[in-house]
């Protein structure tokens, strides 16, 4: 597996379609994209990474420091930074850019409901408040703009309990919904996920038009592909999805997805990323001595 933060862009296909860049993040391999109005410049920032080492709880601003330089590069202007969903595997660089940068941050609505279950699990009743951490909450529907473009948000469960899926012209940031066609479905075991639902939201997705170029958030390559992959089209998809290609039957998708679920471990970053995600990409409030502590729940996952 190749440890190169590689940048692909793939170019606008004409009017109401943005440029997008992807930029991979091979810690976590997670895929971070810039999405681009070709018109007026303006930018939006999806799913960018806060690095944070699973050993030390140390963190560093390289992976977003690489996309915003990005971004200069080519001349845009940066007005929004999205997430797709509070993430399990990396920490996300929200509260970091909309400092930086001085733009709104968002997520979809439902996270006050992802908030809810986790400030059950990490015994926290009072911590999490995703209407101070998030300028916008977006609700199922809901649409915005990036310069002259129109985005969509459809709202993508299964994954998490609250995931969206940012449409946007031809292009779709369906995050961890698909994989690689190569790779399937994404995990649907984590708190509030779902194997059903999960399977309800890529149908809805796959029904967009076959010429969709869709962005996944991860890609860990496969036995026979090293180099990272993040863009197919719906077509492509239909055609191909090793879990859930055109014909496959619900219940068969439900039964691998489960039983792949089974032998997956939790993420090395899962209960720390989730306790600063949900505050936003905010580390929890510096004690007297200056620092943040995250909290652990013992023997609970
Ligand atoms: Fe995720």
């Amino acid at each position: 597996m190749t440890k190169d933060a590689i940048t692909r862009h793939s170019p606008s296909t004409g009017a109401g379609s943005p440029d997008v860049w992807g930029i991979y993040e091979p810690d976590t391999g997670s895929i971070q994209y810039i999405c681009a109005c070709p018109t007026t410049k303006k930018a939006a920032l999806i799913d960018v990474v806060w690095n944070f080492d699973p050993k030390s709880f140390a963190t560093d601003t390289r992976s977003m420091d690489q996309v915003v330089a990005l971004a200069k590069e080519n001349g845009l202007e940066i007005t929004l930074i999205l997430d797709t969903h509070p993430h399990a595997d990396h920490v996300m660089a929200s509260a970091q850019l909309k400092q930086q940068l001085g733009v709104p941050n968002a997520i979809g609505a439902k996270v006050r409901e992802i908030a809810e279950l986790w400030r059950d699990l990490y015994n926290t009743p009072t911590a999490f408040d995703p209407e101070r951490d998030f300028d916008h909450l977006f609700e199922d529907g809901d649409s915005f703009a990036i310069g002259d473009l129109e985005v969509r948000v459809m709202l993508s469960p299964g994954h998490t309990l609250g995931s969206i899926t940012y449409v946007c012209g031809d292009a779709a940031f369906v995050h961890d919904t698909l994989m690689m066609p190569d790779a399937g479905t994404s995990r649907a075991d984590f708190p509030g996920g779902s194997a059903d639902e999960l399977w309800q939201s890529i149908q809805a997705i796959l029904s967009l038009p076959d010429e969709t170029r869709l962005y996944i958030g991860h890609d860990y390559g496969t036995d026979d592909r090293d180099a990272p992959m993040w863009e197919a089209t719906v077509a492509e998809h239909k055609a191909k999805n090793k879990h859930v290609k055109s014909g496959t039957d619900k219940a068969d998708y439900i039964k691998t997805r489960q039983d792949r679920d089974a032998t997956l471990a939790l993420p090395d970053r899962m209960l720390a990323a989730l306790q600063i995600n949900l505050r936003g990409g905010r580390l929890p409030e510096a004690e007297g001595d200056g620092h943040s502590y995250l909290k652990m729940p013992v023997n609970k996952f």
